[in-house]
């Protein structure tokens, strides 16, 4: 019985653990971790959760310790890249949070102005895979120099003439002085799974997660919209809300005025709300939607 839980590696701490342990308790998990905890056993599905460094998850399920793992696409890339034989794990979803990219960043006002002038010089990374792959395609010639943290410091130690790491906010670059020159890898957290074929019990639990996950994260952006209108200005309303193609329109107990009813699947601003009054609407309701299933 135990051998058919399926196991899942996350990132023990860092930007994408917590949205990771959200987007499960969205699925109905209830995760108990206390901290220093690596392991935690859910009651609701057949399903163990590891807590691993974010390296370590692309490998984890690529040798079979665990079945599914949630990591950033930019340590699965680099992992994918240096591992390219044997590697074992592929992409089961894209779920979408943790933007970020993996960029190319020289000094502020530095010798070095467009992608060309990286000929010759040295740029200090924690993706070197990733970063010599760009630059063969690019035809340029240059070193890379591995450092697995502090990287945005190396230009201003003189170690490096240039950095590739991730930018998120931007925070970190405007800090060192330094300016990002290109895009490597544009990143975001992927559901993975080991490429084995697993029994069908297991299949069955991916499956459940899987299609819990879709709702969870349909869910987040989608609002349900009510609305009241005049009946002639349905038509210009539903184009007017945001990933909706058929409300529903409910009669009032007032000539030609109807009830608009509408899941909206993608984020309501005040913008549309101003656009929805401008044609006629009123008494507009956005209200937050819990679950929902394709
Ligand atoms: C990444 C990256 C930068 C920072 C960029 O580090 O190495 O330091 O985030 O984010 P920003 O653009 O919002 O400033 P991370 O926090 O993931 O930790 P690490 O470098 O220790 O792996
Ligand atoms: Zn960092």
């Amino acid at each position: 019985m135990t051998s058919e839980r399926i196991r899942i590696a996350l990132q023990k701490s860092g930007r994408m653990a917590e949205d990771s342990l959200s987007l499960l308790k969205n699925c109905g998990l209830h995760i108990d971790r206390s901290k220093d905890q690596l392991f935690c056993r859910v009651k609701e599905l057949p399903i163990d959760l590891l807590f691993i460094r974010d390296d370590d998850i692309p490998g984890f399920v690529s040798n079979g310790i665990c079945d599914l793992g949630i990591v950033g696409e930019n340590v699965f890339a680099e992992t994918h890249a240096a591992e390219s034989e044997g590697f074992a794990a592929s992409v089961l979803e894209r779920l979408g949070f943790s933007l970020c990219r993996l960029s190319i960043a020289v000094p502020e006002n530095g010798a070095i102005k467009g992608i060309a002038d990286l000929a010759g010089k040295t740029l200090a990374t924690s993706y070197p895979h990733l970063l010599r792959g760009f630059l063969k395609q690019q035809n340029i010639e240059a070193n890379t120099l591995l450092m697995t943290g502090s990287v945005e410091v190396a230009p201003r130690l003189k170690i490096a003439d240039a950095i590739c790491d991730i930018v998120a906010s931007g925070t970190t670059l405007t800090a060192n002085n330094l300016r990002e020159l290109t895009v490597v890898l544009k990143s975001e957290a992927l559901l993975i799974r080991g490429t084995q074929q697993f029994s069908p019990e297991k299949e069955a639990t991916i499956h459940r997660l899987l299609s819990r996950m879709r709702g969870a994260l349909m869910a987040q952006d989608s609002k349900y919209i009510i609305l009241n209108a005049p009946r002639s200005a349905v038509a210009e309303i539903t184009q007017l809300l945001p990933g909706c193609d058929s409300p529903t329109v409910m009669d009032l107990n007032k000539e030609d005025m109807v009830a608009v009813h509408a899941v909206c699947k993608e984020a309501v601003f005040w913008e549309t709300m101003e656009k929805l009054q401008s044609v006629g609407a009123s008494a507009i309701l956005v209200v937050p939607i819990e679950k929902m299933t394709a």
